[in-house]
């Protein structure tokens, strides 16, 4: 269960929702929980995780190592700091910041080179759902995103299944929408490596998913598990989806 909190939070309330969640998360044998946090609360966000079941991710990182790159930051110093994954390919990255499907599989590869994992994000816009593309889009954003990658990379790498209209609309694909859509993902990785690899992957849904309907979600056989934005924030709401199996 990954939350992302997108451009929220300062480090003060970053440290009082690790205080929040404190010794109510699930150990990562049971459901592995990750938090995705802006970079100026990662100091923060790995410090407080340390010795608990919580992993930690960066929203963002470039795809070389160091130099001359004002405002980026390096996956290699996110290893150093402790961090466990990073998400790329996020909707709102590609559509305010204009990533490309390339910029992607590039950050992808750094971040894998650096001993982090990928959270890799894809999904579909309205119009391209009405019109009949998502399969189709989502198979060539996939494809492009692992282009290069070795298959005992992606067996430990994440995909993110977050059709566009239900992010922050608090409208949800329903149960079957994500379903289908996940198992197509999962179809496609097979495709390009082979069923074992396929199996492995972790594939995670993602849009207004929230306690009330996190438990619906991860019934489906091929919903690994959620990423979170709006819900994710608050601890008490980060704890219950964290545990929606109990
Ligand atoms: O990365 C998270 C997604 O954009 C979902 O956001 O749960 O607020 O719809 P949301």
């Amino acid at each position: 269960m990954a939350g992302n909190w997108k451009m929220n939070k300062n480090p003060e309330e970053t440290q009082a929702f690790l205080d929040g969640v404190k010794g109510k998360l699930p150990e990562s044998s049971k459901v592995q929980t990750v938090i995705a946090a802006p970079a100026i609360d990662l100091t923060t966000l790995v410090a407080g995780a340390k010795g608990t079941p919580l992993q930690t991710a960066a929203e963002n990182c470039y795809f070389e190592d160091a130099g001359a790159f004002t405002g980026e930051t390096s996956p290699k110093a996110l290893k150093d700091m402790g961090l466990d994954y990073v998400v790329i390919g996020h909707s709102e990255r590609r559509g305010y910041f204009h990533e490309t499907d390339q910029d992607i599989n590039k950050k992808a590869k750094a971040i894998l080179k650096n001993g982090l994992l990928p959270i890799i994000c894809c999904g579909e816009s309205l119009d391209q759902r009405e019109a009949g593309q998502t399969n189709d889009w989502v198979a060539s954003q996939v494809e492009a995103a692992l282009a290069g990658i070795s298959a005992a990379d992606v067996k430990n790498s994440v995909i993110a299944y977050e059709p566009i209209w239900a992010i922050g609309t608090g409208k949800t694909a329903s149960a079957d929408q994500a379903q289908e859509v996940v198992a197509h993902i999962r179809s496609i990785v097979a495709k390009l490596y082979d069923a074992e690899t396929a199996d492995a992957v972790r594939i995670l849904y993602g849009g207004s998913v929230k306690p009330a309907n996190v438990k619906e979600l991860m019934a489906k056989p091929d919903i690994d598990g959620g990423l979170v934005g709006g819900a994710s924030m608050d601890p008490e709401s980060f704890v219950a989806l964290a545990n929606y199996q109990d």
